[in-house]
Formats: structure tokens, sequence, C-alpha cells
């Protein structure tokens, strides 16, 4: 099996009797996620996906890649939350954080429109100043304001800089395939688009255009990425709870979550899955986070965090789980030296590996936090490849939807999220918002 799920770590937190109570309710949620009859069914065009992507459109994707690729030096990605936190993720793990600054023969790729800093913006306009640049907007809703705003922005930039028609043609959209303010706008200035399809939320599209695009620009292989999510598939819809990781994962934490360990830690012994996490909190948080319920999920990168939060995690409230993603094979490997004069006293390392040591300061970790009273859920795969990466990306949603579904909660919307929203727009005075304008102003001058 390519991901195997270790339970060891779990044992003196969850009862086998607790993991046979709780079999039903995954076979029930397993029904209703194939059914198609639980809460938020017009969003489950992820399920298949792998299986059933427009296959004109990912060789569109491929044939846009090549192009921008061969004609820029610089790509653009503007989108925010499930727009952008996916190709991210998946660019950063594969390639490097360092991607950018690494010798590549593909275009720089940086992301804006996350966020409304203007200090941020200001950075990706010095980084695109006097550049061949191009420009990926991704919205699906195509009305959101930070990538909008970004958008505006770097448009005019583009516009300067290559004049009307050349930057048209550097423009790629990825959004819904009828609706919203950036298709009409695509449209209309002949902007080349791409899908991001009507039943599936932002932040399972990741294998959609909304992260292939970009990945493929990065030099990822796509179709290994999407085989490996293919296979996930299948692998996953064995029905018999024993044997399947990703309906034993939901269950564990669920359990874990039902007896007070309330948090999720996401941990990671490779600071290149450092967007990942954040691409799994979205992916959870957004999911389950509602109706006054949820597991809250945290992410820490180790050894690293282990000199930052480790004594939190040791010895502080007794509120969380981990969940750690190990990989046994490092993308490359480095020998430690032998000093003849020891003067580091670190001889009794010499002639091993790197990776090495660090499968021992996860083995380490791992017993110190389960007798501390963490229980680890650990996930292990083999490689740091696209193949891989697919597989547990899949991984990850099919058990985000089977849990949401143990907990209650509908994992495809996110009513919350639009709060904010209303409230920076009365402040901003947008038209249609006075009333709320005036309560907000009031209560800021208390
Ligand atoms: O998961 C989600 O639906 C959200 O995080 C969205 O992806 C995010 O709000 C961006 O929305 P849009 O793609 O419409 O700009």
């Amino acid at each position: 099996m390519l991901l195997e799920l270790d339970e060891k770590y779990t044992k003196s937190f969850i009862s086998k009797e607790s993991i046979a109570a709780i079999e039903p309710e995954v076979m029930a949620a397993q029904e209703m996620l194939h059914s198609g009859t639980g809460a938020g069914n017009k969003f489950l065009g992820w399920l298949d996906l792998p299986e059933n992507y427009d296959r004109a459109e990912f060789m569109a994707i491929k044939e846009a890649a090549a192009e921008i690729t061969k004609t820029v030096q610089v790509l653009v990605v503007i989108g925010i939350g499930g727009s952008y936190l996916g190709a991210r993720a998946v660019i950063e793990f594969i390639k490097s954080q360092a991607n950018n600054e690494l010798n590549k023969d593909t275009p720089s790729i940086y992301f804006t429109g996350n966020s409304i800093s203007a200090s941020s913006l200001a950075d990706i306009i010095k980084l695109c100043d006097c550049k061949d640049f191009a420009i990926n907007i991704i919205s699906k809703s195509g009305t959101t304001t930070e990538p909008a705003i970004a958008f505006r922005v770097l448009l005019e930039m583009l516009i300067n800089q290559f004049g009307k028609e050349e930057a048209a043609k550097r423009v790629f959209v990825t959004t819904d395939k009828s609706r919203g303010t950036l298709k009409e706008l695509a449209d209309k200035e002949g902007y080349r688009t791409f899908v991001v399809p009507e039943n599936i939320g932002g932040r399972y599209s990741v294998l959609t255009a909304v992260g292939l695009l970009p990945i493929a620009v990065a030099g990822v292989d796509i179709d290994a990425l999407m085989q490996g999510a293919a296979d996930a598939r299948l692998e996953y819809m064995n029905p018999d709870f024993a044997k399947n990781a990703c309906y034993r994962y939901a269950a564990l934490r669920n359990i874990l979550y039902r007896s007070g360990k309330k948090v999720e830690m996401l941990v990671s012994y490779e600071p290149d899955f450092t967007m990942m996490c954040e691409w799994f909190k979205q992916l959870f948080g957004e999911s389950e986070g509602k109706d006054g319920k949820g597991i809250f999920p945290s992410s820490a990168v180790f050894s690293t965090d282990l000199h930052s939060i480790g004594q939190y995690i040791q010895q502080g409230e007794r509120i969380m789980f981990e969940t750690s993603v190990f990989f046994e094979d490092a993308k490359e490997d480095i020998i430690i030296g032998f000093d003849p004069k020891n003067v580091d006293g670190l001889n009794f390392l010499a002639g091993q590996t790197l990776s090495n040591v660090n499968r021992k300061a996860f083995q380490g970790t791992t017993i110190a936090h389960y007798d501390g009273g963490v229980p680890t859920i650990i996930l292990k795969m083999k490689k740091m490849d696209e193949y891989n990466l697919g597989w547990l990306i899949y991984f990850f949603e099919k058990s985000c939807a089977i849990s949401g579904y143990l907990l209650g909660v509908n994992p495809f919307d996110q009513p919350g999220v639009e709060t904010y929203k209303r409230n920076m727009f009365a402040l901003l005075g947008k038209q249609g918002y006075e009333e709320l304008r005036s309560e907000l102003e009031a209560r800021l001058q208390k």
C-alpha cells in the first residue's frame, strides 16, 4: 500500500470498543457520500475527478503551460483560499520552497491576491517590473475582493508594459464556465479561460485547472499527480473498514475529538511540506468548523517547531493529537562527514545520511509526545514525488468528507466566511450596506 496508516501511537487513547462503535457511522457516511444523499451533495465533483476529468481541458492546460514557460520569466498567480493554497502547496512540495531562487528552466512563480497587504503587493510589483510576465487570475466566483484588487493593479501594469493587445495574450483566467464578473471580462477582452467545475468547491479544487495550470508551469508532472489521485480513489473505495486507511483516519480523529482532543496538529519533518499543511488546514478547517463544532486544524514542521512550540506540545494543555506525515526517502540525501578533530563532537553521526538522522528525530519525538499525552496518527509514504502527492491529496479530501459527515456537519459549505466580508464592505462604504455601516461605525466609536 502506498500510504501506510500506523495506529500504534494512538493505542492508549483509543480503545478497540470505540473503533468498533464508530464503524457503522463511517459506513453510513460512506453511503451518504457515494450515493450523493448527504449535505452539500451538489459539490461532489472532486470524488470521481481523478478518473472523470475533462481530457481536452487537461491538454489545453499543458499547452498553455508550455507557452507560458517558453515566453515569460515570471508568472503571477492571483487567488485566495482554495484558489491559491493547493497550487502553491504542490509546487513547493515537489520542487522546493526556494524554487524561485534555484536554477531552473521554468518561470518564477509568485502568488498574490491572497491578502490585502499593500507592502506585499508592492513587492510583487517590484518583482515584475521590467520583467516579461504573465498573469493567471483564479477565482471561482469571480468577485472575491482580495484577488480582484491585485488583478486590477497588475493588469494595469501589464497593459502599460506591453500594450492592450499583447497584455490580453498574457492573461489566463480560471473561473466559472459561464458566470461571474471575471468570465464576462475574459470574454470581452479575449483572455484565455480555464474552468473551475461548478460541482467542486474551492478547497477541493487543486486537481482542476485551479491548481493544475500553475503547477504545470512549475514543471511538475501533472499526469503523475492525477494518476496518484486516481489510484487512491480506487484504493479508498474499499468498503472494508479495517483495510481502508482513509476511513480509519477519519474515524480515529473523530474518536479523539469526542474524547476531548479538540486540536489536530499536522506534522511534517520536511519544510517543503509547509504549504501542504496550510492547504490541509483550509480543507479541514473550512469543512468542519461550523455549528459550534470541529477539530481545530493546526500544523508544525519538526524539528524546526520543536524549538518553539515543542515545550507546549510535551507538557502544556492535553488538548491535541498529532497527525505525522513521514516520507521514507528524501528528494536528495546528504552524508555527514568525519572530522579527525571532532571539534563539534558530531563524529558519532559521521557516515550517516541526514535523512536517517531526521527519521530518528521523528521516532524519538513521536514516542516522547505519546508518553506526554499526545496521541499520534502516522501517515507513512515512500517518496516525495507527484504520484505520492496526488495520492495523499485524494486521501485527505475523502477523509475530510467522511470526517465532516461523522461530525454531523456539511463539509462542503463555508457560510461563516461571509461575515467578515459584509463588515468590511460596510466599513468601506459599498452600496447596499448603509445600515450595517452606521451600526459598525457606532461600535468602533465606543
Ligand atoms: O474553499 C473555498 O470555497 C474558498 O476558500 C474559496 O476558494 C476562496 O474564498 C476563494 O474564492 P473564489 O475562488 O471564488 O475567489
